[in-house]
């Protein structure tokens, strides 16, 4: 892939995202991440985007100083929490935005390789370590296992810090969390993240009236 590390324009937890080429950007594992972590997001994404997912297209993968890197078309425009703070989109706005993706991504047929809800926790718990007591974390997976299979394509951290408000309408990042689950799993996600960790994370944080109207505008939600 032709290219070249540019300025950096967005980090999380595990990626930073540089410029790479004209049009595009490389979202690049940080040091001391594993490689399958950003590895397993490059999969999840060209399996959205094969299945007609609202995700975007892979253009190809790189390894950079032992760290590798998804090569990604660059989403020119504020975050939907930028654009909700500088008042650009109203709150409730932003709440039928993300309703709206949301519907795209439980209307996608769940990729096969995605992982079960009951893979994806215990992912998140091993993940979190020895943060959560072991009779929680296999309390958890034993209720997983009584869930109804209504499972669909969830995006499973859709949040307004992923959505990228370009000319051509709004484009949702960062797939690494896809999984198939109940619809349910990702409006309580949405939820929380919206609701109670946005205060300590401005990445998010657009306030407790976006999940009002995203709720809203959620109901009457095919399963
Ligand atoms: N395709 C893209 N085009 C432009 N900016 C991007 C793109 N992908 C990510 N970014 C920027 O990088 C930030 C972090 O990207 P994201 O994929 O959400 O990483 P993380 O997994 O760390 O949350 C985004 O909020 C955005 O500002
Ligand atoms: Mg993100």
């Amino acid at each position: 892939m032709q290219g070249s590390l540019g300025e950096k324009i967005g980090q999380g937890v595990f990626a930073d995202v540089h410029a790479w080429a004209p049009g595009q950007v490389v979202k690049l594992s940080r040091p001391g991440i594993p490689q399958w972590v950003v590895r397993h997001e490059a999969q999840m994404t060209r399996a959205v985007f094969a299945a007609g997912g609202p995700a975007p297209e892979v253009l190809g993968e790189v390894t950079l100083d032992g760290r590798f890197g998804i090569v990604l078309p660059r989403f020119d425009g504020p975050t939907l929490t930028q654009a909700t703070r500088t008042g650009a989109i109203t709150r409730e706005q932003a709440g039928e935005i993300l309703a709206t993706l949301c519907r795209a991504v439980h209307k996608t047929r769940p990729p096969p390789d995605a992982l079960s809800l009951r893979e994806a926790m215990d992912a998140r718990l091993r993940f979190g370590g020895s943060v959560l007591p072991e009779r929680i974390t296999t309390g958890v997976l034993a209720l997983i296992e009584h869930l109804a299979p209504d499972d669909v394509l969830c995006h499973s951290d859709l949040h307004p810090g992923n959505v990228i408000m370009t000319a051509q309408g709004p484009r949702l990042i960062d797939w690494l969390g896809a999984a198939r689950a109940p619809a349910a799993y990702e409006i309580a996600q949405c939820h929380v993240l919206i609701a109670e960790l946005a205060r300590n994370m401005p990445t998010i944080r657009s306030g407790p009236r976006s999940i009002r109207f995203c709720r809203r505008s959620m109901r009457g939600w095919p399963a």
